[in-house]
């Protein structure tokens, strides 16, 4: 049976890829309006057309952002708050593998920049406009698997030992499960 949700406002990040164009298309495909965030602008592109001709939904948006950057996601969240427009869906999927320690411009170890801080600062400045929503809000966030392999850490930026990428990105995702607060948060993956 198709669900029609037209008239909802989703947002999915990492969407011009794997499981976030999966989630944005089908979005689009049920009449929603989609905010595709992409950090890069040509595959966000390749990711809308496809999406919009897929799918015959002309109300599927790209917005360029680089989840890894605190000033850039706040400066994204204000411009889109402009819009007034209430959030029925966020959802948080993009996600980093980064082997080697390497830090942002912000001083940030960078999956934790991309994985946990991304992740939550754009759900906590997002909440005014999941709450004009509310309560039909939600935000899904796609944790992994792999957290069940390490336990929670306070070193969340890995500096207190030798790096291992697959290890922090496992410790990343047990953060994700564990930052939730309140409202309805369904971990997959
Ligand atoms: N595939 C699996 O088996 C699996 C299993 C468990 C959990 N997951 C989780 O599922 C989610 C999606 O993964 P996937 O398998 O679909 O992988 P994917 O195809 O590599 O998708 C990851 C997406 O995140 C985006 N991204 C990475 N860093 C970003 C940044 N700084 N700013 C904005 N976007 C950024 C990527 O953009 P670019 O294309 O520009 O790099 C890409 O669109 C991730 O959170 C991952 O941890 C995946």
């Amino acid at each position: 049976m198709q669900v029609k949700i037209d008239r909802k406002n989703c947002i999915v990040t990492g969407a011009n890829s794997g499981i976030g164009y999966a989630a944005a298309e089908g979005l689009a495909s049920c009449g929603a309006t989609v905010y595709l965030i992409c950090r890069n602008k040509e595959r966000g592109e390749a990711a809308l057309s496809k999406i919009q001709s897929a799918t015959g939904n002309t109300n599927v948006h790209l917005e360029v952002l680089d989840l890894s950057s605190q000033s850039e996601i706040k400066s994204f969240v204000s411009r889109f708050a402009s819009k007034d427009i209430p959030v029925h869906v966020l959802v948080n999927n993009a996600g980093l593998l980064e082997t080697k320690r390497v830090t942002t411009s912000e001083g940030f170890e960078m999956n934790f920049a991309v994985n946990v801080l991304g992740t939550y600062t754009m759900t906590e400045l997002m909440l005014p406009l999941l709450e004009k929503a509310a309560p039909d809000a939600k935000v899904i966030t796609v944790s992994s698997g792999g957290m069940y392999t390490v336990p929670l850490t306070t070193d969340l930026q890995y500096s207190d030992e030798k790096f291992d990428g697959v290890v922090q990105y496992a410790r990343n995702k047990r953060v994700q499960k564990f930052s939730s607060k309140g409202g309805t948060y369904r971990k997959v993956g």
